[in-house]
This record gives structure tokens, C-alpha cells and sequence, in this order.
């Protein structure tokens, strides 16, 4: 199946988000069309990279991309400055150059971490995201906030730093524990919350079926691409989309990171 919706972000950046099901094989050639063949560190974590993680690089080294990967352990606790460090040094061990990239394949915590180092390494490169995750693709993975967590906080070192291209394969959803897909759905619910009534009906008519899942995205990712245009560096109504975030955050750092985001935003 092809790409079904394109949404474009218009911030210090202009990309797309390219929005399908089965699209993760076609990974390589769509990045081909933003950024031409050279080499790249594909960040995943143990998890998502056992799963899908040989079809991605295949599909970028099939395009002509030199990929070098990096897996770490799953999880928010991998998204520390040491992690960060390793994932460094990785990126100049692969003799990463200012005009090579990295590819963030994952959740949230990937796209935090791999987009963090991506505004460091070398003074700034490249980085695209494919999220994996049903609250990554509607919101981690747009808008370009990068972070990992300090000893004293949720998301206290970062930057903003806004993908070249973001691939969302909705059918990597189906492999998700459903407690996973519910994190997403929390954010997904705040969408309807703050913009759209329809949106957070949909949510309370029960579960939701696989193939609403891309017109969903592209609703939530609509919603923050036009808030991010108008507000990317989250000094005014950005700060929307921090609905339930205060105390979330708060939540997860007291649980020691056993709560997982969306859940404590939900509560
Ligand atoms: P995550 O990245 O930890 O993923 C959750 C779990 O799902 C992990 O164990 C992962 O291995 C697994 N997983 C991922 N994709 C899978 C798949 N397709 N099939 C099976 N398992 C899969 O967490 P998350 O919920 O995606 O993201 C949460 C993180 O995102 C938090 O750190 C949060 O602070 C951050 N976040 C950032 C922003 C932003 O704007 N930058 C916005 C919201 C959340
Ligand atoms: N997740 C909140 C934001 O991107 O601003």
C-alpha cells in the first residue's frame, strides 16, 4: 500500500510527514526523494530493531545508503545523557560527516534520544524520524522537540531540532502490547480535548479499528503542524499541547520512570 496522506510542517524546517500502512519497506526510496544516498546511524531499541529493524536497513542499503546501527535497551531509562554520550561517540566511530544523517526508528524514547544527538553531533546534521509507536507518530516524532532526562527531570536537556522527513507505517502499530497503543491514545485524546470534538468521539465510542488509524494520525499531526507553524519555539499557545503534562511528568518522575508518559498524562 502506498502513502495515503502527506502532511506538510512549515516551521524553521519545512518537511513532510508521509502517513500509510506497509510503507516501512519503502523506507529507502522515500528518504531518497529528501536526502540523497550516503550514510546514516539507525537508532532503534532492542525491541523495535528485532521486529522490524533488518527490512528498514535492507530497504535504505537497497536505495544505496551506507547504514551503521545503533540498538540500545528498551525503555525511558535509556534516555539519559550516558546514552546519549555512547550514541556520540558511536556516530564518530561510524565517521559520521556533517552532511551524512541519522535515522530514529522507534518510539518516542528513540526519537527523543536519536533527535537530541542529531542537534549536537558535529554542531547539527540530518535526522529523520520513523515512529513506531501510536503516540510517536502523533506526537514525538512531529515538531522537532529532542530531549533525554537528568537525574533532576523529565525532558531537562534538549533542543529543538525539526526532522527532515517523518515515514509513519501504521501497520507497525499492530505489533504493539496494548498498553503501548493506550500511551498513544492518551495524547490522541488530548488532540480532541484542545481542537476536535469529532476526534474525541471517536475515542469514546470504544476501540478503535486498524484502518482509522491513518486518517487519525494525520488529524492529530494536522493539529500540532499548524500550532508548532504558528508557535515552534513553545513560548505561547504550543504550550497547549502540555495539556496534562505538568502533572504527568511529575508522575513519571516519582514512579522512577515505571509510569510510562502516556499513561501519566492520562491520569
Ligand atoms: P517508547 O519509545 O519507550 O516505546 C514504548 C515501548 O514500545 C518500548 O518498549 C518499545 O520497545 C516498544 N515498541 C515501540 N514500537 C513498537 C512496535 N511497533 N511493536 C512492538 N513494540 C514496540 O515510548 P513511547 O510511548 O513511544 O514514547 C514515550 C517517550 O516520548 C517519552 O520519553 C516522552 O517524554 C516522549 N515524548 C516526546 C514528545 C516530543 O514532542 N518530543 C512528545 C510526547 C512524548
Ligand atoms: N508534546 C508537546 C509538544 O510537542 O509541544
Amino acid at each position: 500500500m502506498p502513502v495515503t496522506q502527506t502532511i506538510k510542517i512549515s516551521a524553521s524546517e519545512t518537511y513532510s510527514v508521509l502517513i500509510g500502512r506497509d510503507i516501512l519497506k519503502d523506507a529507502g526510496r522515500l528518504t531518497s526523494e529528501v536526502i540523497s544516498p550516503r550514510s546514516a546511524v539507525l537508532v532503534s531499541d532492542d525491541t523495535v530493531f528485532y521486529i522490524y529493524g533488518e527490512a528498514v536497513k535492507k530497504s535504505f542499503s537497497g536505495c544505496g545508503f551506507d547504514i551503521f546501527t545503533f540498538i540500545f535497551p528498551h525503555g525511558e531509562g535509556s534516555k539519559d545523557i550516558s546514552m546519549l554520550s555512547r550514541l556520540l561517540e558511536f556516530c564518530a566511530e561510524s565517521k559520521l560527516t556533517r552532511s551524512d544523517f541519522i535515522i530514529a526508528l522507534g518510539g518516542g524514547v528513540t526519537g527523543d534520544l536519536a533527535g537530541f544527538a542529531a542537534s549536537v553531533y558535529q554542531r547539527g546534521i540530518k535526522y529523520i524520524q520513523i515512529p513506531t509507536t501510536f503516540l510517536a507518530a502523533i506526537d514525538s516524532s512531529v515538531g522537532g522537540k529532542t530531549a533525554v532526562n537528568l537525574k533532576s527531570g523529565k525532558n531537562l536537556a534538549g533542543a529543538f531540532k525539526q526532522p527532515s522527513l517523518v515515514i509513519c507505517d501504521c501497520g507497525a502499530f499492530d505489533t504493539l502490547p496494548p498498553e503501548v497503543f493506550a500511551d498513544g491514545s492518551a495524547e490522541a485524546i488530548k488532540y480532541g480535548v484542545l481542537a476536535d470534538a469529532g476526534l474525541f468521539s471517536t475515542f469514546s465510542r470504544g476501540s478503535i479499528q486498524p484502518a482509522a488509524l491513518p486518517g487519525i494520525v494525520a488529524k492529530c499531526v494536522s493539529i500540532k503542524g499548524s500550532i508548532v507553524t504558528n508557535d515552534e519555539y513553545d513560548t505561547g499557545n504550543r504550550q497547549l499541547l502540555n495539556l496534562g503534562h505538568t502533572i504527568g511528568h511529575a508522575v513519571e518522575k516519582c514512579s522512577g520512570y515505571s509510569v510510562p508518559h502516556g499513561h501519566a498524562v492520562a491520569i
